[in-house]
């Protein structure tokens, strides 16, 4: 495409990968744990079953799953990697960031790369980050990832957030193209909303002295997150549909981040889109946050359903609350 006499650069998502630990959590064997009924979770969130990392596992070991089978899926070498942005909420130490461990364990040393935290959006922002270095002509090639082990960070004894999450990681490869590719991404972010999903403990602020991983939990006032989620996503959709000039009824597929199906739901019948043309993995994965999205998008890709030159609408909602969507032609 050509603007001007110019020559625009679009990022084109060349290959698209995943990784799940093995280990498989359902909701049965949550009952065993907390006060909780399969038949509750699965009607409230549509979650069935989860995957949980093995002890030692890490971020870095899902999200080096992913991104090899996305850089063989786009044909693309390591060291062909410009850029490596991934997003994170549990990384697997203070720093490094996981983006770093990852580079060197792909072999991909020397070029730039940085995690991103902005929750179960962490994968849209780094894509939205990526994705203006290759438009800005900086970079050729790029990966991409959102990779999470939540059940870290969870209080098993927590019946409200424990039946959520689950880890898992996906990743994409973006390659610079004449013709889209990413037509365009929206981030948004709000702090002051910030006590409504959170995890309170941190470096600066100090953790509980004495135990392993103590206080290092999700905390969530679920039902205010969700009302707020359903508003917020409405509003991001029409904005993208708005930016690029387009009706609902141009999207072929949503591809929305996995937390709760309710949700999902309520946004494709915003899009006017039945649900056979939403990617839905939240029933065996639950939320992975940042894992979430891309691995939704390498199971549309894998079970056939995305084809090349279709239109995609990804979109995220969490905590921050942070939010954005991408706009994509496959
Ligand atoms: N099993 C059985 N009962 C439960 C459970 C459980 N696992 N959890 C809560 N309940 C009970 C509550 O105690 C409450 O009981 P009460 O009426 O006696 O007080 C009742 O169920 C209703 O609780 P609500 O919280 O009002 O239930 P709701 O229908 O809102 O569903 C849920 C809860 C599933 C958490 C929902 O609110 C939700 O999905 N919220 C959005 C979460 C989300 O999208 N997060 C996205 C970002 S995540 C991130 O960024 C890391």
């Amino acid at each position: 495409m050509t603007a001007g006499g110019t020559t625009l650069i679009y990022a084109r998502i060349a290959g698209t990968g995943s990784f799940l630990p093995q280990r498989v959590l359902t909701n049965a064997e949550l009952e065993r744990l907390v006060d909780t009924s399969d038949e509750w979770v699965a009607s409230r969130t549509g979650i069935r079953q989860r995957h949980i990392a093995a002890d030692g596992q890490t971020t870095c070991d899902l999200a080096e799953g992913a991104a090899r089978a996305a850089l063989a899926a786009a044909g693309v070498e390591p060291d062909e990697i410009e850029l490596l942005v991934l997003g994170t909420t549990t990384p697997d130490l203070i720093f490094p960031s996981t983006a770093c461990l990852l580079q060197h364990r792909l072999g991909a040393d020397g070029c730039a790369a940085f995690d991103v935290n902005a929750a179960c959006s962490g994968f849209i922002y780094a894509l939205s980050v990526a994705d203006k270095f290759i438009r800005a002509g900086t970079v050729k090639t790029a990966l991409v990832v959102g990779a999470e082990t939540l059940s870290r960070m969870i209080d098993w004894s927590d019946r409200a957030t424990c039946v959520l999450f689950g880890d898992g990681a996906g990743a994409v490869v973006l390659k610079a193209a004449t013709e889209p590719g990413i037509l365009s991404t929206h981030l948004h972010a709000d702090g002051g909303y910030k006590d409504l999903l959170w995890n309170p403990v941190g470096v600066s602020v100090g953790f509980k002295p004495g135990e392993k991983n103590a206080g290092v939990r999700v905390l969530m006032t679920g039902n205010e997150v969700f009302k707020v989620a359903v508003k917020t996503l409405d509003r991001v959709v029409e904005e993208t549909l708005e930016a690029n000039g387009l009706d609902r009824h141009a999207i072929d597929w949503l591809i929305p981040h996995q937390a709760n199906l309710r949700i999902i739901q309520a946004t494709a019948k915003r899009l006017d889109l039945p649900m056979e043309r939403v990617i839905v993995t939240v029933d065996k994965h639950g939320n992975t946050s940042a894992g979430s999205v891309p691995l939704a998008l390498d199971h549309g890709v894998r079970s056939g359903k995305v084809q090349r030159g279709q239109l995609l609408l990804l979109e995220a909602f969490g905590g921050g609350f942070t939010w954005g969507s991408a706009l994509v032609r496959y």
